[in-house]
C-alpha cells in the first residue's frame, strides 16, 4: 500500500481537488482507493457526496475515541471508500492537548487495521497543527499542491521544515515524493518561471540527507479549469461531473504519473 498525505498549510491551493480527483483517477484504473478527510471543513467529503451527519462516526470519533477507522468509510464508488469528516474535528486539537502520543493517534489505529487499499490519501487542513501531524505520522510519502504564485516558494520552507522535524521525530519513512502544480496558467511567463524554480530546487537538494532528497515535480501540470470548480457542488468527482473537460484530462494522467512512479503499471 502507498500511503501519501497532500499537505500545503496555504489554503486554496489545490489540495481537496487534488485528493478528490487523483483519488477518483486512481480508482478509475482499477485500484482500490481509500480517501481520509482530515479536515475539518469537510471538502472532500461534501465534494465526493458525502454529508456526516451529527451521529455518524466520523474521523473525529477515530481520533478521539474508540471508533475504528473502518466504521468511518464509505463506499463511493467501486473502487474507492472516503472517511468522512465533520466540523467536531475542529475540537480535536484542543480536546486532545495532554494525551500522550496525541500526533500518532492515527498512525496506531491504521496499524491496528490495516486498510485493504493500494492507495491511501489523506487530505489535509490549511495548517500544520495537530491534524497535519497525525497525516504526516501515518504515512510515507508527502504531495505538495502548489499554486505557481511569486510567493510559492516562500511558504515551501516552512513545510519543509516540518516535514522535516516529522521524519526526524516521528515516522523516520517520511518522504517527500512530489510537487504538484495547480491551477496552472499555461502560458503565462509567471506560472513557468515558478515551475523552472521548484524544479532548480529539488534538482539541487538530490542526494542531500533530507527527506526531499528524492522529490519531483510532475510533469502533469494541473491547468486552471472551471468544471473542477464547479463539482464539488454537485457532490462530485471531475470523472462523474465532467468527463471530458481538461481538469478529468489533467487528473487522468497525472494518475498515471504517480502509477507509473513506482513502475507499478
Ligand atoms: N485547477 C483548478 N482550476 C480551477 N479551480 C480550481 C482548480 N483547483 C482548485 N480549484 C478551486 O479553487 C478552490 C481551492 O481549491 P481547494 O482544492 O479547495 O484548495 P485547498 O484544499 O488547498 O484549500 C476551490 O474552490 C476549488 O474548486
Ligand atoms: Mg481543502
Amino acid at each position: 500500500m502507498r500511503s501519501i498525505a497532500i499537505m500545503n498549510q496555504k489554503g486554496g491551493v489545490g489540495k481537496t481537488t487534488t485528493a478528490v480527483n487523483l483519488s477518483a483517477a486512481l480508482a478509475a484504473t482499477g485500484k482500490k482507493v481509500g480517501l481520509i478527510d482530515l479536515d475539518p471543513q469537510a471538502h472532500a467529503s461534501l465534494h465526493l457526496g458525502l454529508d456526516v451527519l451529527p451521529d455518524d462516526p466520523s474521523i473525529y470519533n477515530v481520533l478521539t475515541g474508540k471508533t475504528k477507522l473502518s466504521e468511518t468509510c464509505k463506499p463511493i464508488a467501486e473502487k474507492l471508500w472516503v472517511a468522512g469528516s465533520s466540523l467536531d474535528l475542529a475540537a480535536a486539537e484542543i480536546e486532545l492537548v495532554g494525551v500522550i502520543g496525541r500526533e500518532i493517534i492515527l498512525r496506531d489505529k491504521l496499524r491496528d487495521e490495516p486498510p485493504e487499499v493500494d492507495y491511501l490519501l489523506i487530505d489535509c487542513p490549511p495548517s500544520l497543527g495537530l491534524l497535519t501531524l497525525n497525516a504526516l505520522a501515518a504515512v510515507t510519502e508527502v504531495f505538495i499542491p502548489l499554486q505557481p504564485h511569486f510567493l510559492a516558494l516562500h511558504g515551501l520552507s516552512k513545510l519543509l521544515e516540518t516535514i522535516d522535524l516529522v521524519a526526524a521525530r516521528l515516522n523516520s519513512q517520511l518522504q517527500l515524493s512530489g510537487i504538484i502544480l495547480c491551477m496552472y496558467d499555461a502560458n503565462t511567463r509567471l506560472a513557468m518561471e515558478v515551475g523552472q524554480d521548484v524544479e532548480d530546487f529539488f534538482q539541487n537538494a538530490k542526494g542531500q540527507a533530507k527527506p526531499w532528497a528524492n522529490a519531483r515535480m510532475f510533469q502533469t501540470r494541473i491547468r486552471r479549469n472551471i468544471r473542477l470548480a464547479e463539482a464539488p457542488s454537485f457532490g462530485q468527482s471531475i470523472f462523474q461531473y465532467a468527463p471530458d473537460s481538461n481538469g478529468a484530462e489533467d487528473y487522468r494522467k497525472l494518475a498515471e504519473e504517480v502509477i507509473e512512479e513506482r513502475g507499478e503499471g
